[in-house]
């Protein structure tokens, strides 16, 4: 059975550059066999966050949300691509992923992470591994680092130069261990119900 995973992006700037490692992740997770679909969340466009997903009474919520969760629950594990922004993580994504609590849970999570910079957005990623914690995922201990992304893919999301070599090599071993957790709590929930 070919892993369904879900690739998550939230930038919401017109000149973004994220969405390069967005579609180089989906790409590569897509070449491994696996179902992989990109999530953008300047696409799928929830408001700022009022109500979440499971405070609208059954069958209420506003049809972007309602989509998301189906699909959320449908997967098996999850790619978190982040940005950092002062320090911190981008607000789009954060903005999303609040939305919804138990649709994550008893999952794996990856984190990539990137900037304009050689810091490769790890302060954010750092702060992402918590929130996912939070909400109930089990985050995997490999990570990507892509900095400075425009010198490691080009615009068609193609790895260039050493940077760009250096960035296959890792996410081999990134996908592997993703890959290794997903299976293993995908037959875990099939075995044993959640405790919760
Ligand atoms: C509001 C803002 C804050 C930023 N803060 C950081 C930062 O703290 N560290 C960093 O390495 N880059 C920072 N940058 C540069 C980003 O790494 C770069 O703009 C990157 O392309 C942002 O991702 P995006 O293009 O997908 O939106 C910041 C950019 C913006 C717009």
């Amino acid at each position: 059975m070919p892993d369904r995973l879900l690739v998550f992006y939230g930038s919401y700037r017109s000149d973004r550059l994220g969405i390069r490692l967005a579609n180089y992740i989906v790409t590569g997770l897509r070449r491994r066999g696996a179902e992989a679909e990109l999530v953008d969340a300047k696409e799928v466009a929830l408001p700022m966050l009022d109500r979440m997903y499971k405070e609208y009474p059954k069958g209420a919520a506003p049809p972007p949300m309602e989509a998301l969760a189906e699909k959320i629950r449908r997967t098996d594990g999850f790619v978190f691509v982040t940005g950092e922004y002062n320090w911190g993580p981008q607000p789009g994504l954060k903005n999303l992923t609040d939305h919804y609590l138990e649709e994550w849970f008893w999952r794996p999570a990856a984190i990539a992470s990137y900037s304009a910079g050689r810091f490769s957005g790890v302060r954010s990623g750092t702060v992402w591994h918590g929130i996912l914690s939070e909400m109930g995922m089990i985050v995997v201990s490999s990570t990507l680092a892509v900095g400075p992304i425009a010198q490691m893919l080009d615009a068609e999301s193609r790895p260039i130069g050493d940077g760009g070599k250096a960035l296959d090599q890792s996410f081999r071993r990134f996908a592997d261990d993703l890959a290794w957790w997903t299976e293993a709590a995908r037959e875990q929930r099939a075995r044993r119900a959640p405790p919760y």
